[in-house]
């Protein structure tokens, strides 16, 4: 079997390094205070969190505000949630504070309580009392509930407001830790440090970085085919010096590389042929983004494609830098120690074409 995974959280195996970030968040979570992980796209937040909760033996919730379209959606995504845990006939007494009574019904096929609030329903209201169920479940519960919220930079998009709302409603919960993890980094900053958000300081943050070269080249080495080998070692080092241990496009070329040398018994220039593959397989996709970008950001992008100071660039500053925030805000480049372009096969394919 292919022993490189990309695209999904990442267990077992397949999954390497972040001791150091697994004991930080253990120790957080043995205290009352709140976490906000933030990293890019595709760093590893999901698997980071799975992988400490999967060794902590509380109950949990998760949501992906990606997914939760209104405050009706939060509110019923959350009673489910609940519903995941606990069931129904050893909480129903803890509804009788419910002001708007939601519909539940069992699921024929799985088992599970399905819940919705009549589309009509006051949504302030239906937040209030799903939130206080939460807190009445934490009051009841001898271990305190764990409540994941992905992507949590869309609070502000979801209802004029429902930020404030929702920090209200959880600053007074107690017995419980939120996580809230976030891969728009400016937004998740603004969220949580800036003094006029609700959010303001309300979870300890942490940042989630790239993979360290030296675990990350032993694992690619050892699960090459002939991992013992000076070729191994090369081909691991090739792999990294491409995707500079980024760990969602580093077990993405891994992989191809794997199934180059396993199945066509490719080992000369193996890393260049799968990068070539990859930018192949991704043309499209590249053309699309590209032509979607205005000419300032296009600029900018081929500035970071080729390595070129901002200083050899006829644009003012102003302008560079807002072109830089707008491409960062949309995920196409990246911000670690400098700016660079997220996805290094796209940041090949500029340099070919452009
Ligand atoms: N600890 C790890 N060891 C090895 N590979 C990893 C690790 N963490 C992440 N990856 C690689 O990165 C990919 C993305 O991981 P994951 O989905 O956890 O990231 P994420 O930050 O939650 O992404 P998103 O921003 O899309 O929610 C995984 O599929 C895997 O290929
Ligand atoms: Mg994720």
């Amino acid at each position: 079997m292919n022993p490189f995974k990309f695209g999904t959280i990442v267990e077992g195996d397949f999954f390497t390094d972040r001791n150091t970030e697994l004991d930080q968040l253990k120790h957080k979570l043995d205290s009352e205070n709140h976490i906000v992980l933030i990293s890019p796209r595709r760093f590893g937040k999901s698997s980071l969190v799975f992988k400490t909760l999967s060794q902590i033996d509380r109950p949990q919730i998760f949501l992906d505000l990606q997914y939760i379209l209104s405050v009706n959606d939060f509110s019923t995504q959350l009673m489910r949630g609940i519903f995941k845990l606990y069931p129904y006939e050893k909480i129903k007494h803890l509804f009788s504070h419910f002001r708007i009574i939601p519909t539940l019904s069992t699921n024929a096929v799985s088992g599970a309580m399905e819940v919705s609030f009549h589309p009509s329903s006051d949504t302030d209201i239906m937040l209030e009392d799903s939130m206080s169920l939460l807190q009445k479940i934490c009051q009841q519960s001898d271990k305190r509930p764990i409540v994941v919220i992905d992507e949590f930079q869309e609070v502000t998009k979801i209802q004029r407001g429902f930020d404030k709302q929702l920090r209200s409603l959880m600053q007074v919960q107690k017995g419980l830790n939120y996580i809230f993890l976030g891969s728009q980094e400016s937004m998740m900053e603004e969220i949580f440090e800036k003094k006029k958000s609700p959010f303001y300081h309300f979870g300890q943050i942490m940042h989630l970085g790239k993979i360290p070269y030296d675990d990350f080249l032993t694992y690619i080495q050892s699960r090459l085919p002939n991992n013992n080998s000076d070729t191994s070692i090369h081909i691991a080092e090739e792999i990294l010096s491409f995707t500079q241990c980024h760990p969602y496009y580093t077990q993405q070329l891994a992989s191809q590389v794997w199934e180059m040398m396993e199945y066509n018994h490719i080992t000369d220039n193996v890393v260049s042929q799968a990068v070539e593959n990859l930018i192949r397989l991704h043309d499209l996709d590249f053309e699309r983004i590209w032509l979607n970008q205005n000419r300032t950001d296009r600029a900018t992008l081929k500035r970071l494609a080729t390595n070129t100071p901002a200083n050899h660039i006829q644009q003012p500053p102003s302008t560079i830098q807002s072109s830089l925030k707008r491409l960062l805000q949309n995920g196409y480049i990246i911000k670690t120690d400098a700016y660079s372009v997220e996805d290094p096969f796209f940041n090949r394919w500029i340099k070919a074409n452009v």
